[in-house]
């Protein structure tokens, strides 16, 4: 049997902390479990991992699907390593498990909160690296006809932290487990703000040292300072509008992107209207990363969602440009958007 609870307090299941209550939550442990749940798949329900990406506004939710597929194990070629992960392992552990074995390429992408089945729905990425660059399988469950899938890296349509996952197969079922696949031939990924300080010869502890007292340094840690890592999306925009925008603020950082279209840097555009390190009542703005909301000591969600608003108000004034929210906004109906045009326009 499949184990599940009645009216639960998913207060320790996102990161935010925040104190919702869900009518019930279900943790399939395997796929005759997941068969078992589309017997009578609940409505609205919403696929929660580690709750790191991820915002309730309402005192309730839909109910909860925590898929709880484990373990890790290694397979090797003559090039290659192919890690194959179960979506409820931690990713950081993850991370670590392959930096003891010295088996490089997820350093970089050490630290970053919540499960390895939320990975490549929003293509986690940091420091030059993202998981479209390592994975070469998703093994998802359809719910419709109940079977699994492998989709390879092109079937997954990663973008800039996106994926098929959140678009066309959002709500449609659940990716149980991944296939990594690391080069023996590993070079260090070293371009980044942070990283060009250390040598070439680097090792896989190295950076991964080096990544973890960054991130330590910059980004609040959610136990002690409840929050979700970036809210928002860095904007990306045309040339034109870059050209302006550069034209007023000419030390703007900007990343040029493949499609020539060019990325900002959301946490500068923050600081710039003045909202590094404000405060409003028990929610805020880290002072140390101006794209990190986060939650002083509120029990609820709206406040964060409201501060949100007013980030997305002052921006979009002073700079012309939507911040995009990163973070999932879930209310009792299930997902949501966040748009502040869309209050205004009702209210
Ligand atoms: N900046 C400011 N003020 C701030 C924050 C940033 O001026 O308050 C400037 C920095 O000086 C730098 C630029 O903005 O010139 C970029 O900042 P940073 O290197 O800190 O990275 P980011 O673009 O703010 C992204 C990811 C992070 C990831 C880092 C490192 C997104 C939305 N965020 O942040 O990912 O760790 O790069 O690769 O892409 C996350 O997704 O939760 C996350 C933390």
């Amino acid at each position: 049997m499949m184990k599940s609870y009645q009216n639960y307090s998913l207060k320790n299941h996102n990161t935010f902390a925040v104190d919702a209550s869900c009518p019930f939550i279900y943790y399939p442990s395997s796929e005759s479990e997941l068969r078992e749940l589309c017997q009578g798949l609940p409505s609205p329900f919403y696929v929660l991992g580690e709750g790191s990406n991820t915002l309730f506004v309402d005192d309730n939710t839909p109910s909860i699907i925590q898929p709880q597929m484990k373990g890790i194990s290694v397979r090797e070629t003559t090039t290659c390593f192919f890690i194959d992960v179960g979506c409820a392992e931690n990713w950081h552990h993850l991370v670590s498990f392959c930096v003891q074995r010295g088996i490089g390429g997820l350093e970089n992408l050490a630290l970053i909160p919540g499960s390895v089945g939320a990975a490549p729905v929003q293509n986690i990425g940091a420091y030059g690296v993202e998981l479209a660059d390592r994975l070469t399988k998703v093994r998802w469950f359809d719910f419709a006809n109940q079977t699994m899938h492998d989709f390879d890296r092109d079937q997954c349509q990663f973008g800039y932290r996106d994926s098929i996952f959140k678009n066309k197969l959002l709500g449609k079922g659940v990716i149980t487990g991944l296939t990594l696949s690391l080069a023996k031939n590993w070079h260090p990924t070293l371009g980044y703000s942070g990283l060009e300080s250390l040598a070439e010869n680097s090792s896989v502890a190295e950076i991964y040292q080096q990544v973890v007292a960054i991130r330590k340094a910059k980004l609040p840690d959610p136990k002690l300072l409840p929050n979700s890592g970036s809210f928002f999306k860095n904007p990306v925009v045309n040339m034109e509008q870059y050209q302006h925008l550069c034209a007023m603020f000419g030390d703007m950082p900007a990343y040029p992107q493949s499609t020539g279209q060019i990325k900002l840097a959301a946490g500068w555009l923050i600081e710039k209207v003045g909202l590094k390190g404000f405060r409003l009542g028990d929610v805020g703005i880290h002072s140390l990363q101006a794209l990190v909301l986060v939650n002083y000591s509120g029990t609820k969600g709206q406040p964060i969602a409201d501060l949100a608003y007013l980030v997305q108000k002052q921006v979009e004034k002073k700079f012309g440009v939507f911040l995009e929210a990163e973070v999932r906004i879930i209310s009792q109906f299930g997902m949501t958007e966040l748009d502040y045009r869309k209050i205004r326009e009702n209210s």
